[in-house]
């Protein structure tokens, strides 16, 4: 479906812009000149809009009324504040739906969903496609000219409502068609699906249902196949409207705000599409900050490295999230570091002035319902826009110089959701995180990158629960590891092909070579049990919990093996020596602080540990991160996420701090929440 994608449109910021999501259409012009005024105050540089402008801007079919949007834009222009212009499309007005009914989506019972949300758009509505297309066509001839537009900001969070995908009978055919396409005939299909399996092989394509909730449940090459279809089906609703700015506007780059560890959507094939990969960060109050900081990371690695935008983000609550908390005095900055210790170059928040009605009128925004700039919210945000400014350009364009890359694949996560077993509680996102976690508080600058990266630029590849390995891939890694690289693969790695159909030979498939082990049978251990494993080098012995797998060795040595069970004394990690590297083979689940301990084993080995003081990892709640942008000297970051001080002891050398302009040498304090961005001093003088 998706065609190829044509040459990115560089997207350079000139500054950290610092802004958002601005409505206007959803207020009185009587406020525009205030919100401008104020815009102004908070350091405001740039501002999206209007993301749910369609029914405003295109009130019927053909009629287009632009001369409100001029008049905001004049306003903001006047003000020198630039254009993140949105083409409107994520929620389609009550016409559309009425006239054109093809254009409702529906829910995976099958059902169409009455007129009204957002993200409601069948994918596969030519209707849709035309009416998106005209209005993408009407906004880019009027503003495609601006000066002050900096960047297309394409619909807004596409899947992000349920039902996330469409079951209608449009989606069933074209599902239908590129099955065909994939899997060539209908024979092949039943194959690769193992539709044997409880005789449910079909006689042609006409006869496979999409995987309605209370339809097939049983094929998992189908629920893999059906997120794929779907996961492309939206990504060729954005090309739709790309390719129409790229015909008109050529030189502006596009972007569409992702949404981080998103389950639908397959982002590493919709990054290529993009020009510049923007995202929402929504985390939740007690989220770890290596959380945050892996989907910055994911986020990240979707353009190999290269910085990304921060869209969006509440200045204080979310008020869809369990409890609508406020973000603490220091939080929002501290948040803000984050992504740019992370990758961002951009500050950017939803929304700008909060709303009157509906249902996110409890959500944070930098001007709240009392329209006060004397408030703590608004005070904070001028703050940090402030400081954002004083930065100037020194903080843009860098890349984090990383070594090490934990490895995230979507059809993985996609095949183990579908699969009944290993364990109910299992989910792909959750299992990951402890091994980025691990590399993240030891200070290892960590990438998280898709099968398509370069695998040369890392040293150490740490592929947990990739379940989902293809004879190519694994061909890829095992020239990586005899090239010298060390790869760590997990328990229930490589279990099955791309159509989640078991690899001959048990697994891990065609890894088995390089890792040099083959897995016996696995046992799941109930919530709450644990085994344990003893190192053979020192004797040392950690808690294992989860999933316990029994290995046969071929070639690999056991490292460290089970304490208690049937198979106490059995090989539980082992190395095996391949070419010039070494492929490592986690048969259990180790707790945090062995896991982190061995991956610092792994990286020590390729001369990786952090960059502070003898490679030490930094104090407990302390992030550190470096960012280097072309011919510039590196920034480390440093972000203190605990709730207390916290002293880190520095590299050699003085460094001056961005923000404070302080100089410190041998060590430095961070109060709680605190940012140090530090420069060498050298460099400067
Ligand atoms: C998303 C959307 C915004 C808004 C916020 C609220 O990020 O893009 O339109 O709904 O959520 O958190």
């Amino acid at each position: 479906m998706s065609e190829s994608s044509p040459s990115r449109v560089r997207f350079r910021c000139d500054r950290v812009y610092h802004g958002g999501d601005y409505n206007p259409d959803q207020w009185p012009e009587a406020v525009w000149d205030e919100d401008v005024r104020l815009m102004r105050q908070a350091g405001v540089s740039i501002a999206t809009l209007p993301v749910f402008g369609w029914q405003a801007l295109n009130p019927a079919e053909g009629v287009f009324a632009f001369e409100w949007l001029d008049r905001v834009i004049e306003r903001l222009d006047a003000a020198g504040i630039d254009l993140c212009l949105a083409t409107a499309t994520a929620a389609q007005p009550a016409w559309v739906d009425q006239k054109y009914p093809d254009v409702l989506v529906a829910d995976e019972h099958g059902r169409v969903r009455p007129h009204g949300n957002r993200h409601t758009f069948c994918p596969s509505s030519p209707n849709y496609r035309r009416l998106s297309a005209d209005l993408v066509r009407a906004i880019a001839t009027r503003y495609g000219r601006h000066p002050r537009l900096k960047l297309w900001h394409i619909n807004n969070e596409y899947g992000g409502s349920w039902p996330n995908y469409c079951y209608c009978p449009r989606c069933a055919e074209a599902f239908r068609g590129w099955l065909r396409e994939r899997h060539g005939s209908i024979g092949e299909l039943n194959r690769h699906w193992n539709t044997a399996f409880w005789g449910h092989a079909y006689d042609d394509f006409a006869q496979v249902e999409p995987p309605y909730a209370h339809g097939e449940g049983s094929i998992m090459g189908l629920r893999i196949d059906w997120r794929r279809f779907h996961s492309e089906a939206l990504l060729d609703c954005y090309l739709n409207e790309a390719k129409i700015l790229r015909e008109i506007t050529p030189k502006v780059p596009i972007t569409t705000n992702l949404m981080g560890a998103f389950f639908p959507l397959d982002y590493r094939r919709w990054a290529p599409h993009l020009d510049v990969v923007s995202w929402d960060n929504y985390p939740m109050w007690d989220d770890p900050a290596a959380t945050t900081a892996f989907k910055h990371a994911l986020m990240r690695g979707l353009h190999d490295g290269e910085p990304f935008l921060l869209l969006e983000q509440s200045p204080s609550h979310q008020n869809w999230a369990p409890s609508c908390r406020l973000k603490r005095p220091g939080e929002l900055r501290q948040m803000s570091y984050q992504a740019m210790a992370q990758g961002a170059d951009s500050v950017m928040y939803f929304q700008w002035r909060q709303s009157r009605g509906c249902i996110e009128k409890y959500h944070g925004s930098i001007l709240e319902h009392h329209g006060r700039p004397d408030a703590r919210v608004f005070r904070e945000v001028s703050a940090l826009g402030a400081e954002l400014a004083s930065l100037g350009t020194a903080t843009l364009g860098g890349r984090v110089p990383a070594r090490a890359a934990v490895l995230f694949d979507w059809e993985s996560w996609w095949a183990l959701s579908a699969s009944s077993g290993p364990r109910r509680d299992l989910d792909y996102l959750t299992e990951v995180l402890p091994y980025y976690a691990a590399l993240f508080e030891s200070g290892i600058q960590t990438d998280v990158i898709g099968w398509d990266a370069d695998f040369d630029r890392y040293d150490v590849i740490v592929a947990p629960w990739t379940t989902m390995v293809t004879a190519a891939q694994a061909a890829r890694i095992g020239a990586r590891v005899r090239a010298g690289a060390s790869f760590v693969a997990t328990h229930f790695t490589s279990r099955v092909d791309e159509n989640d159909y078991m690899h001959e030979g048990g697994a891990p498939g065609p890894l088995r070579e390089v890792l040099g082990v083959t897995v016996e049978e696995y046992d799941a251990l109930p919530t709450g049990a644990t085994n344990g494993v003893r190192f053979e080098a020192d004797g040392a012995e950690a808690s294992v919990s989860f999933l316990c797998e029994r290995l046969w060795l071929h070639g690999a040595n056991p490292l460290a093996r089970y304490t208690a069970d049937f198979y106490a004394g059995e090989p539980a990690i082992t190395a095996n020596h391949h070419g010039l590297g070494d492929a490592y083979y986690l048969a259990t689940k180790l707790e945090p602080a062995a896991l982190a301990a061995f991956l610092r084993r792994v990286c020590a080995a390729h001369g990786i540990a952090s960059p502070l003081a003898d490679g030490a990892p930094p104090p407990e709640g302390v992030e550190v991160s470096v960012r280097r942008a072309d011919g510039a000297a590196p920034l480390l970051y440093l972000i203190n996420h605990a709730a207390a001080e916290r002293q880190v002891a520095l590299p050699a050398g003085a460094r001056r701090d961005l923000l404070t302009h302080s100089v410190f040498d041998g060590s430095a304090t961070l109060a709680p929440r605190g940012v140090l961005i530090l420069q060498p001093f050298a460099s400067q003088s």
